[in-house]
């Protein structure tokens, strides 16, 4: 039976769940790993909580589809898990204490249904997870990481800065893409940020990024980065993308949701015709809308983009004279005053068009819905994953 003995998958999913207070079960997995290889440790950030809840959720995940009778997915998700996995350092020695102490926490825990059909479920589902994130790590030649050095750092905002780096080798992405990136200010938490221009093949690159309250790695960034600083930076992800024949376009930006949206913008500006694009970029202050003179220098060569400035406020705070003036010269929509998800309804549904929406996840969410519930359809709406 094994894999095929979905009580068996059923009562597993059950004890990894995090919905149904699998966190007991998560926390003694991990204890068991690290006080058997201490080096497995060391890989991991101090604070365990967004680990233990990612891999409870992966979990859960895998676990459904294989009741499901579905492996495809789960095993396409695995095997790219394991080769980007590679970035933190993890070695086949790992996978072994990793699926000892796995399959030693399920057992404990699972005693009182355990017989020889729950024992050949698990040590199955357990072989295939680790067998299949291994095996994709070891076949997989390229590099795991692509690291480069810090040539430039902006404070275009008081929260909001421009860093510019010179990678060591190329790193191609598709436009809309995004990586994960490893600062030397925080060891060992990586963070998802979206280039803001497209692959270059001098390996330059540009993030934007902004600091959120109370938020460890983005304050760090803004507040600490200078020339020099070694980044590292993972293998690109997402789908973010513009279907070149598929009618208009509307982008949401909400601060440095720019980024990627920027990019698919500049990509674009390879081809002479395109479809019609029209950007709402939204900041809190009007001092915040920090990009406004690249995208009225694209906008003023390229009658196919339109962009609309949005502000939360409709006037500056004190601090906004410290910063660079970010006013553009006349050529962009006049600046909107409000919530980015209230504008940008207030021109229609834009049920024609494809819609992708880029920010923090709240501004992501609430757009989104603003724009399903003027009648928008959800499956012309694309944005990325909203973990934070
Ligand atoms: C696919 C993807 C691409 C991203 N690209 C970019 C980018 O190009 N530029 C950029 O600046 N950021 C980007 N982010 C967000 C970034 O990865 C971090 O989440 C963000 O910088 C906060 O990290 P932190 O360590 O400072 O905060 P943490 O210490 O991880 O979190 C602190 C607090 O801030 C909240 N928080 C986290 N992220 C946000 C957010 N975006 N808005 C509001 N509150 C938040 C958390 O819920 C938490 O309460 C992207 C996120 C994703 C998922
Ligand atoms: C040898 C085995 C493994 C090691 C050493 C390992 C190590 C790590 C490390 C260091 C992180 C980053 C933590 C952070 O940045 O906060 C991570 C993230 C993660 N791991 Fe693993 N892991 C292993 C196996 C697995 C397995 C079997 C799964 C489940 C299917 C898994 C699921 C995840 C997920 C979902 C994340 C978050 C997404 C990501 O950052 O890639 N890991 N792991």
């Amino acid at each position: 039976m094994g894999l095929d003995d979905r009580d068996a998958l059923r009562m597993m999913r059950d004890a990894v769940d995090p919905a149904l207070g699998s966190d007991e079960l998560i926390r003694s997995f991990y204890t068991r790993w690290f006080a058997t290889d201490i080096s497995a440790r060391d890989l991991f950030p101090p604070d365990m909580d967004a680990q233990r809840a990612a891999f409870a959720h992966a979990m859960t995940w895998v676990f459904n589809e294989l009741i499901a009778q579905r492996a495809e997915e789960p095993v396409a998700f695995l095997a790219q898990l394991g080769r980007d996995h590679r970035k933190y350092g993890v070695t086949q020695s790992h996978y072994d204490t990793m699926q000892d102490a796995l399959l030693t926490t399920l057992r404990s825990h699972l005693r009182e249904s355990w017989d020889d059909k729950l024992a050949e479920a698990t040590h199955d589902v357990v072989a295939l997870v680790i067998g299949v994130m291994r095996g994709a790590a070891d076949a997989e030649t390229g590099p795991p990481y692509c690291d480069g050095t810090v040539i430039e750092h902006i404070r275009a905002t008081r929260d909001v800065s421009v860093v510019r780096l010179q990678l060591d080798r190329p790193l191609y992405y598709h436009p809309g893409q995004y990586v994960t990136v490893h600062v030397p200010q925080w060891p060992r938490r990586w963070r998802y940020l979206s280039p803001a221009i497209p692959a270059d093949r001098g390996g330059g690159i540009e993030f934007h990024i902004r600091s959120v309250t109370g938020g460890m790695v983005s304050t760090a960034i803004v507040g600490e980065t200078k020339p020099g600083d070694r980044w590292r930076l993972s293998n690109p992800h997402g789908a973010l993308h513009i279907d070149r024949d598929g009618g208009d376009v509307l982008m949401v930006a909400g601060s440095t949701g720019l980024a990627p949206l920027r990019t698919l913008i500049m990509d674009l500006t390879r081809f002479g015709v395109n479809p019609r694009v029209h950007l709402f970029f939204g900041a809190r202050f009007p001092c915040e809308l920090y990009d406004l003179r690249t995208l009225w220098q694209v906008a003023s060569q390229n009658p196919w983009l339109s962009v609309t400035p949005v502000s939360e406020f409709n006037t500056d705070p004190p601090w906004a004279g410290e910063y660079p003036d970010v006013q553009p010269p006349r050529g962009l929509h006049v600046r909107q005053t409000g919530r980015l998800a209230d504008v940008v309804t207030r021109y229609g549904n834009w049920g024609d068009r494809q819609i992708l929406i880029c920010g923090g996840p709240e501004m992501v969410e609430t757009t989104k819905a603003a724009l399903i519930a003027k009648g928008a359809p959800a499956e012309r709406i694309q944005h990325d994953p909203l973990t934070t």
